[in-house]
């Protein structure tokens, strides 16, 4: 779909022109999963592929929202637009214009909102979050507000929470927000301060697989990930004081692991220590141009969540390691919250095509799934694109 097709399908919709369009990516994570709820370090990058929005102002003082995906137009009153609808994709838009209501910021006027996305739905590349991000960024412009970038992250998160009820950290609206071509973003999800580092890798690529999964991503478990850190923070709180996990060395906890007593919350908390420290050992592996090792951290991070933080599921367990058998393979783990969708792998340019089409049937012929697999392009953050 091109921005001119889009345009037309504005038209088609209102009746009038559109007045602007805007664009917001879909991320991968190349290392640092579950960590960002736990006040630790991520490495994810902005995809070429993401979320567009076209809107024009309505003198109906009303908002509409239509998606090209969905048949109907869904018409909101300028008094709803802090009320959650039930079981709507529209929440996802919804949730970021209620953060602007909530901050204090008059909206009076109405607009007619189109949105079309070429994220895979499901695949844990987050389509919601660039749903999330081009509202703000839309938002942003329309109303004048001038919030930051960061802010805007923060607003898409907020949506999440209040709107989609899931408790996700900020790295999938960060990245989204702040991405930058050929870059990824090494971010402290406690502080928010975040370095881009170039990620322009020598005759390898980045390549996405798609297991296309039946299991989507299940808010409920994800929500249960969260509660059990949580509960691992409390019961290590008995010996010493942390607001996060990420607070502790690998070291430091080995010292007072005794303290968390229930044996799940316990190995939840032993992911996210040991991803943490892989995280940043990554990111200065990368630095010094030593990609063997950051390949090796991105298959340990897969061992750790599929037996510490079990996210991962026969279907991610089978794609990496049918990979992981892949001379030219760097590294290979799932992405993404888990629970099916993707994983990333960094590959020899030379292996590309025999990675494609081994990890392709041997994935096909231990699931009886067809995969998709996408050599990714690492694009810039939010933009109005006209
Ligand atoms: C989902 C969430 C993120 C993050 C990842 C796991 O994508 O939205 O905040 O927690 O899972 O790293």
């Amino acid at each position: 779909m091109t921005v001119q097709e889009l345009k037309a399908d504005f038209q088609t919709a209102y009746g009038k022109a559109a007045e602007a369009i805007y664009f917001s990516p879909g991320r991968v994570n190349l290392i640092g999963e579950h960590t960002d709820y736990n006040g630790g370090f991520v490495f994810p990058c902005a995809l070429s592929f993401g979320t567009y929005l076209l809107l024009a102002h309505n003198d109906d003082k009303v908002m509409r929202f239509k998606s090209l995906n969905q048949p109907e137009i869904v018409t909101l009153e300028l008094s709803q637009l802090t009320t959650p609808l039930s079981n709507s994709w529209v929440n996802y838009p919804l949730g970021c214009i209620a953060q602007f209501v909530k901050r204090g910021v008059k909206i009076d006027k109405g607009f007619d909102i189109l949105i079309w996305g070429n994220v895979p739905n499901g695949a844990g590349l987050s389509s919601s979050a660039a749903l999330e991000v081009v509202t703000a960024y839309a938002f942003n412009d329309q109303l004048g507000t001038n919030y930051d970038r960061t802010e805007l992250a923060k607003i898409g998160q907020l949506s999440e929470h209040e709107f989609a009820l899931v408790n996700c950290g900020i790295m999938d609206q960060f990245a989204s927000a702040q991405g930058k071509k050929d870059h990824a973003i090494f971010l402290n999800c406690d502080t928010l301060q975040f370095e881009l580092v170039p990620i322009k890798l020598n005759g390898i690529k980045v390549v996405i697989s798609n297991t296309h999964s039946p299991h989507k991503l299940d808010s409920g478990a994800y929500n249960q990930r969260v509660a059990e850190c949580k509960l691992a923070v409390e019961q290590i709180n008995k010996v010493r004081p942390i607001k996060y996990l990420a607070e502790l060395t690998e070291d430091e906890f080995k010292t007072i692991e005794h303290a968390i007593t229930d044996p799940v919350a316990h190995k939840r908390a032993r992911h996210v220590v040991g991803e943490v420290q892989r995280t940043t050992d990554a990111v200065k592996a990368l630095k010094s141009g030593d990609i063997a090792a950051f390949g090796k951290l991105m298959n340990a991070s897969h061992v750790s969540l599929r037996d510490d933080y079990e996210v991962t599921g026969p279907q991610l367990d089978a794609m990496a390691e049918e990979a992981w058998k892949i001379d030219g393979v760097i590294g290979s783990r799932m992405t993404g919250g888990g629970f099916g969708g993707c994983t990333v792998s960094l590959v020899k340019n030379e292996a590309i095509d025999t990675f494609i089409q081994q990890v392709g049937s041997n994935y096909e012929a231990r699931t009886g799934i067809k995969p998709d697999f996408y050599i990714a392009e690492i694009g810039d953050g939010a933009r109005r694109v006209e």
